[in-house]
């Protein structure tokens, strides 16, 4: 195992009817508060005014920052950045999914820093100050809600990258929040958090097995509960359960002293930056493509995958043969909730293939679990057209 510091400052209040908290949170936090949200999920749900009279209870000046785009873009966090200066807005809450959540981080570290905020997400600078920002999440995807990680796109230059940003004080989780999330939202978003547990399990580092199993566990907890959500989308333990997940694949409990990949995660950037397409539906896509690309570089981690996650029979066969059935196992799984398989499936076809490698590789070769250049790129991108 590797040396590690683990710190993670988020606090996580989870459950029915925990939105109540935030009354006393924002009493704590200041009197003038931008709210963030997206295109009117929130308005729809109700969700929009029970916040807005636990903020006004509490003697908020509420500023709002309206219509975050899936895959938030550079401009809107500009516009929360400018409101926010002139406004001298306290803090921040996000009220969304990811991308809302996202967004906010980057208007929470914009407004103290004198640069462009774009520096955070180029690697030209880290944050040194951050507004505080709350967050009520209403997807389970991403964990940003207990990370500081945020993902931005440019859309002048095409570019979409993650930043190092700020952690949530808190983040509110209630599963019921969750019930309207779209069947083919809830699929992404699955995928997404199945995608975070691959990117930090296939790895070289010998010798972790808590580490191996806290994985191997949110991901059998996803799959058990991705079918039940899909037949009940208000399902509240199967709700809870992948939203917990969700949190706990990418809160920093799963890299502790881990050599993890990432590399996936970068392509499926790239291929967001130029066809706005949904995070967890490339995940989905690109995913056992660069399984099947790698699982040579250490096969037996790929059997151990195999084996513990879907139950595959070992005996009798070469472990390159259970290897790759885990791989398909893997990839039905997709095609069984619905998630897309091929590139085609937005209609990507390989005119742009080189451009999107390029863009994935912006900083160097990608990955850890096989060192990928633009040129492997393109060659798992042509495995997923
Ligand atoms: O915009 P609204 O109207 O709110 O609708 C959203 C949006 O259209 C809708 N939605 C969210 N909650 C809902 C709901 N609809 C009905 N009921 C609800 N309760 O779902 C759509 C997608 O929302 P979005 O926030 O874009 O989804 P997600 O949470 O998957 O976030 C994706 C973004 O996060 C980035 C992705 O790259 C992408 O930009 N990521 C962020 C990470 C991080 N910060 O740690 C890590 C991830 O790997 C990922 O890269
Ligand atoms: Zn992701």
């Amino acid at each position: 195992m590797n040396n590690f510091v683990y710190h993670n400052p988020t606090e996580l209040i989870f459950g029915k009817g925990q939105l109540s908290q935030l009354h006393d949170k924002a009493k704590q936090l200041g009197s003038t508060v931008l709210m963030v949200y997206g295109g009117g999920s929130i308005k729809r749900s109700g969700l929009y005014d029970n916040v807005m009279s636990l903020l006004q209870e509490a003697g908020c000046r509420v500023l709002e920052l309206a219509g975050v785009e899936p895959n938030p873009r550079l401009s809107t966090v500009k516009k929360g950045i400018e409101i926010s200066r002139q406004e001298g807005v306290d803090w921040i809450l996000a009220v969304g999914g990811g991308s809302v959540i996202d967004a906010a981080k980057a208007v929470a570290v914009g407004v103290p820093y004198e640069g462009d905020v774009w520096d955070f997400y180029s690697r030209k600078a880290t944050p040194a100050a951050a507004l505080p920002l709350g967050t009520v999440l209403t997807l389970a995807a991403t964990g940003s809600e207990m990370n500081r990680g945020s993902v931005v796109t440019n859309w002048e230059t095409q570019e979409k990258h993650g930043g190092t940003t700020t952690f949530p004080t808190f983040s509110i989780l209630d599963p019921e929040n969750t019930f309207s999330v779209p069947r083919d939202q809830t699929i992404y978003g699955i995928s997404d958090i199945m995608s975070h547990v691959f990117e930090q399990y296939f790895s070289h580092t010998p010798e972790i097995p808590l580490q191996t199993r806290f994985a191997e566990s949110i991901l059998k907890t996803v799959i058990e509960n991705a079918e039940r959500v899909l037949a009940n989308p208000e399902d509240y333990d199967a709700r809870a359960n992948i939203l917990y997940s969700g949190t706990m694949a990418l809160n920093g409990t799963l890299p502790v002293g881990v050599e993890t990949d990432w590399a996936t995660h970068s392509i499926e950037h790239a291929v967001s930056a130029v066809y706005d397409i949904p995070h967890g539906g490339g995940l989905a896509i690109i995913f056992p493509k660069w399984m099947r690309y790698v699982y040579r570089e250490n096969v037996s981690r790929f059997v151990r995958f195999a084996v513990e996650v879907w139950n595959v029979d070992p005996a009798g066969k070469t472990d390159d043969e259970v290897a790759l059935e885990g791989i398909a196992a893997t990839e039905a799984f997709f095609a069984r909730i619905g998630a897309p398989t091929r590139l085609a499936d937005y209609q990507i076809n390989d005119e742009h293939l080189q451009v999107m490698a390029e863009k994935a590789t912006p900083f160097g070769p990608i990955g850890n679990f096989k060192k990928l250049t633009s040129e492997d790129v393109a060659q798992i991108l042509r495995m997923s057209l």
